[in-house]
Formats: structure tokens, sequence, C-alpha cells
């Protein structure tokens, strides 16, 4: 009988602290240093879309600026200072048309051109170039990005980048996007293990102003899709290039969580009773977006 109930206390010990020995959804999760060799030229072109997203919480131990970029000064529209002004999305936007496309107004204006076009007609070395400052001297990333970093930005400029006029209207409207498509493609990709079944376990905000999957999808879905595709910055979520979805999928999905819920659920008894003991849904509140390499950023204003 002894050893049956230290048994089952060996058992009960062994689950409850599985999370600790085998690393639990914490928010301060950092990127892994990545094994190069390991790496498959999928893999690498979802790296670059990362990189392009945010480069200081896809690459480990680089130093994050804090002055504004050189560029910026060639521009006086967007307000915005420090990092921001370094990170690709900033100056060439979600769509990679910059000026051209979602960012032709509003805060994010700063008249600079997309990438777009550039990734169609030049090779990967001229593409690499640009981010040395070969073509222009204040375009040099090179004290931040390491030679990886840049190869695998150019090859997701490359060969990740897609035409993303032909998903969304400029007023956000989407082209095509069947919602019972996207919901079943949703629960199999997306809910179990993070979003939950209505997009509202993973805060991407603040307490007071929450940021959901829905609140994405409405708002942006040019950073909805690029996410999608690339994979959140710093951060276990998946790829959609790495898992080959087409850009139906992704669409149809899109379409589904524009009419998920922007605000989270009151949790039921059930649900109270489950976090007590730290089970069911878990809720992720992007305290720590900017400082810390774990999820985020917040939705852009
Ligand atoms: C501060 C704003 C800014 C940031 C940040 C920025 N760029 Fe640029 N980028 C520019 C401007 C301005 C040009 C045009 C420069 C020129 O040729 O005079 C440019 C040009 C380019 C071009 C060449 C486009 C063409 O048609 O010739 C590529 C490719 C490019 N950038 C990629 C990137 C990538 C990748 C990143 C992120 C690592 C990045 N840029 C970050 C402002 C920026």
């Amino acid at each position: 009988m002894k050893i049956l109930f230290t048994c089952l206390f060996a058992f009960i010990f062994t689950i409850m602290s599985a999370p600790m020995i085998f690393g639990s959804d914490s928010d301060d999760y950092a990127p892994m240093k990545y094994e190069r060799e390991n790496m498959t030229e999928t893999m690498r072109i979802s790296r670059g879309g990362q990189l392009y997203d945010n480069w200081w919480k896809t690459s480990a131990d680089v130093e994050k600026p804090t002055e504004d970029h050189p560029l910026w000064k060639t521009q006086t529209d967007n307000k915005r200072s420090g990092y921001s002004t370094y990170r690709c999305k900033e100056c060439h936007g979600w769509d990679y048309r910059g000026k051209d496309g979602a960012y032709s107004k509003g805060s994010h204006y700063t008249g600079f051109k997309g990438v777009y076009e550039a990734s169609q007609k030049m090779s990967i070395a001229e593409l690499e170039g640009v981010l040395r400052g070969e073509t222009n001297r204040d375009h040099n990333f090179t004290k931040f990005l390491s030679q990886e970093d840049i190869a695998d930005l150019a090859l997701f400029q490359k060969h990740g980048t897609i035409d993303l006029m032909k998903l969304v209207n400029t007023d956000t409207s989407l082209v095509g996007g069947d919602i019972s498509e996207g919901s079943s493609f949703f629960s199999k990709n997306c809910m179990t293990e993070c979003h939950g079944p209505t997009g509202t376990s993973i805060n991407f905000g603040t307490e007071e102003r929450p940021e959901f999957i829905a609140t994405v999808a409405n708002k942006n879905p040019w950073e909805f899709i690029h996410k999608v595709r690339a994979g959140q910055p710093g951060t276990r979520m998946s790829s959609g290039i790495i898992n080959n979805w087409s850009d139906e999928d992704i669409v149809n999905m899109l379409a589904y969580s524009q009419t998920l819920p922007t605000e989270q659920p009151k949790a039921g008894l059930i649900d109270q009773l489950l976090s007590m003991f730290g089970l069911g849904e878990k809720e992720h509140v992007g305290n720590a977006h900017t400082e810390h390499r774990g999820f985020g950023p917040k939705l852009e204003q």
C-alpha cells in the first residue's frame, strides 16, 4: 500500500512539475541560437520575413539602436523615433509597397518606396548589397545585421514576398476569403496550442487596450498576412511559409478571423476553476512587448 502511495505521489509530482522541467509557455521566450547548418531554405525565408518585421527580436545578441535611422531625417511625416525607424516594415510597409501601399497615408507615411518591385527585379546578391549600403551608404545595416541575417532578408524578399494587392483591397476588404473554410483551418492550426477557440487567449496589447487575432485581422490585414506567413519574431508561432500554406488558406483564415470577437469573453465558472490550477486556456498579456523579445509587438496605431 505504501509503495502504491509513493508511486502515486511521484506520478502527480512529475505531472505538476512537467512545465518546469520541459519549459512552460512563458512570456520571456527568447529566440534560440539557430543552427545554420540545420536550416532549410524555407526556414531561412521565413526567418528573413521575421527579420523584416522586427530584426532585433529575431536575431539573438544584437544591439538595439536607440537613435533614429540615418535616412529618417529625409522625411518629416512619420513622427516615430528610435528603434521603430530601423524596422524594414516601418519604411517599406507590411505589404512591401511603401508609399504606394497601405502606408500611402496615415501616421506611417514616409514617402519611401516599397521593396516589392525591387524584389522582383534585383538578384539576391543585389538585394544583399542594398543592406550593406552599396546603393546608398545610409542604408547600411551591417552594424546590426550579420551576414546570415542579410542573406535571409534577401532570400525572403526574393522568394518570400507575395503580391498582397491581389489579396487585400486598399480599404482592408478582402479579395475572396471563405469564412467556413477559414474556420476549420483556424481550428486545426491556431486554436488548440495558442490562440484558443475565439482567438482571444493571447492578448498582444495591454489589459486596458487588448488586441486579439480579430483586432489585427480587421485593422491591419497586411500585417496579419505577413505574420501568419513569416511567424511572429521571438516566439514559437508557426510559419505559413514553412508549413506551405497557400494564399487561399491564409485569406480564408483571415476572413474567418475578422469575424472573431475583439474582446475577451467573460470566463465561466469552469474556466475560473481550471485557471486556478494553471489549466485551461492560457492568457498572455503583452506586458513587455517593447523591451523583451517575447510576444508582441503591439498592433500599430
Ligand atoms: C529608415 C527607413 C528605411 C529602413 C528602416 C529600411 N529602408 Fe530600405 N530603403 C529606404 C529608402 C529611403 C530606400 C531608397 C534608397 C535609395 O536608393 O536612395 C530604400 C531602398 C531599399 C531597397 C531598394 C529598393 C529599390 O527599388 O531600389 C531595398 C531592397 C530595401 N530598401 C530593403 C530594406 C530592408 C530589407 C530593410 C530592413 C533591414 C530596409 N530596407 C530598411 C528606407 C529604409
